[in-house]
């Protein structure tokens, strides 16, 4: 029932063969409409066929899962999560435990994201390539979980965000994403790339989990952020930037980056340059709340929620006013930073502060897709995605919290849960 393929230790697909899924309604993301009766026919995990009954030819001896009375809608994507890191452990916790820790607990979060319904992720920086190993092992079928697309290590600035500066120099970390000047930042982006990161991220701001760092500030000049993007592109990596403040937000998009992450203190001017660039911006808007109500208790320095105060509120209006303003947006959960599996959570913020359900799904479906450059394989039930497909009660359109409870995943073609 549960996760599947987990249980039976399975390196190989269960389902090579031609299966058939119906349901009383599909969220048609392209289209912006509800389809009644689909029929989505699979083979070998990828859509060949998918539209009202009636309309799709079923071949003989296909294999049916039937979804009765459900409302079926593409696998979710998460824009920005931290699969192996765990909110619980603010502050010095992390220093109690040994370094592989993260990987093991990375596989629990990678199955409650997938058994959420968010069947892809992009992963924005994690220790030691663990996002890779947790791609490898799911993959390959040891584990179960989503999709990965991993950026490996976050690059920043020596002192940034994307540092470690809350310890003396005796107890210094290595932090092997950081590099400085742009000739440095080509070779670490060359380095990364070469490991297996599929996109870069950089912190180009201060951020709230970091210490001695402020919100507005930027941390790399326009000439660094340059030569980072020029590089990425040119070996073929989108790259995502972390970025609260405004001068910093406008250098990245000035750069070419594909997605400013945070993007809270964005203004007009940020907003007519990612008009024009094309870029996305990936807002974690639900965060707020879960990082007030729980993170003293889960170890998080007062300076960190200080900053938290700072943002959460003018981060949401920002969303408001950007989203007003016509820019393009992704679903980023930030989830790490609050709990795996709860990443639907953000959907009801995101219609709180002015998008309707359908827009919220598709920057979590269509628009992800694009952002990642991957709409071949990810983001619609369309012919020749994967057969990434969900399934919820009720009407996700009228009511987007029912994304909360997700009874059915199916990841390339595979029941991988089905609690109905
Ligand atoms: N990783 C982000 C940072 O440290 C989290 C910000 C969370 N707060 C928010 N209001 N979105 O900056």
């Amino acid at each position: 029932m549960l996760l599947l393929a987990a249980l039976l230790g399975s390196a190989a697909p269960l389902a090579a063969e031609t299966q058939v899924i119906t349901a009383a309604r599909m969220v048609d993301v392209l289209t912006g409409r509800m389809v009644a009766a689909p029929v989505v026919v699979v083979n070998d995990g990828r859509i060949i066929a998918a539209g009202p009954a009636g309309s799709i030819a079923v071949p003989a001896g296909a294999r049916a899962i039937d979804l009765g009375d459900l409302t079926i809608l593409p696998g979710l994507i998460d824009m920005h999560v931290h699969l192996t890191s765990d909110p619980r452990l603010g502050g010095d916790r992390q220093l109690r435990y040994v370094r592989s820790f993260q990987a093991v607990i990375g596989v629990a979060h990678a199955a409650q994201t997938l058994a959420a319904g968010f069947t892809t992720v992009r992963n924005v920086g994690s220790d030691g390539y663990d996002d890779l190993a947790l791609k490898q092992g799911i993959e390959g079928g040891y584990v179960p979980g989503p999709r990965i697309v991993a950026a490996t290590h976050a690059m920043g600035a020596t002192g940034g965000h994307c540092d470690t500066n809350q310890y003396p120099a005796e107890f210094d970390f290595p932090r092997p994403g950081i590099a400085d000047g742009p000739d440095a930042i080509r070779g670490k982006v060359r380095e990364l790339h070469r490991r297996g990161a599929e996109v870069i991220k950089f912190c180009a701001t201060g951020g709230v989990f970091s210490s001695g760092t402020s919100l507005g500030a930027q941390q790399y000049s326009q000439a660094e952020m340059d030569a980072l993007v020029a590089e990425a592109h040119m070996l073929g990596m989108k790259v995502a930037a972390h970025a609260h403040g405004n001068s910093g937000i406008n250098s990245a998009l000035r750069a070419g980056v594909d997605t400013i992450e945070h993007a809270s203190f964005a203004d007009s001017t940020s907003f007519e340059l990612a008009r024009k660039s094309g870029a996305w911006f990936s807002m974690d808007i639900y965060n707020d709340d879960y990082i007030l109500a729980e993170g003293a208790k889960n170890g998080v320095p007062e300076e960190n929620l200080a900053k938290e105060r700072e943002v959460g509120l003018k981060q949401r209006q920002t969303f408001q006013a950007a989203h007003k303003a016509g820019v393009k947006m992704v679903f980023g959960s930030d989830a790490g930073v609050y709990p795996h599996g709860q990443n639907a959570r953000q959907f009801a913020k995101m219609t709180e502060w002015g998008m309707t359900p359908l827009e919220a799904i598709q920057a979590a479906t269509v628009n992800a897709g694009e952002a990642l450059g991957r709409s071949a394989d990810v983001g619609a039930i369309a012919v020749g995605r994967f057969a990434d497909i969900i399934a919820v009660r009720g009407d996700p359109l009228a009511d987007v919290s029912i994304l909360l409870s997700v009874p059915v995943v199916i990841k390339g073609g595979n029941l991988v849960k089905d609690t109905r």
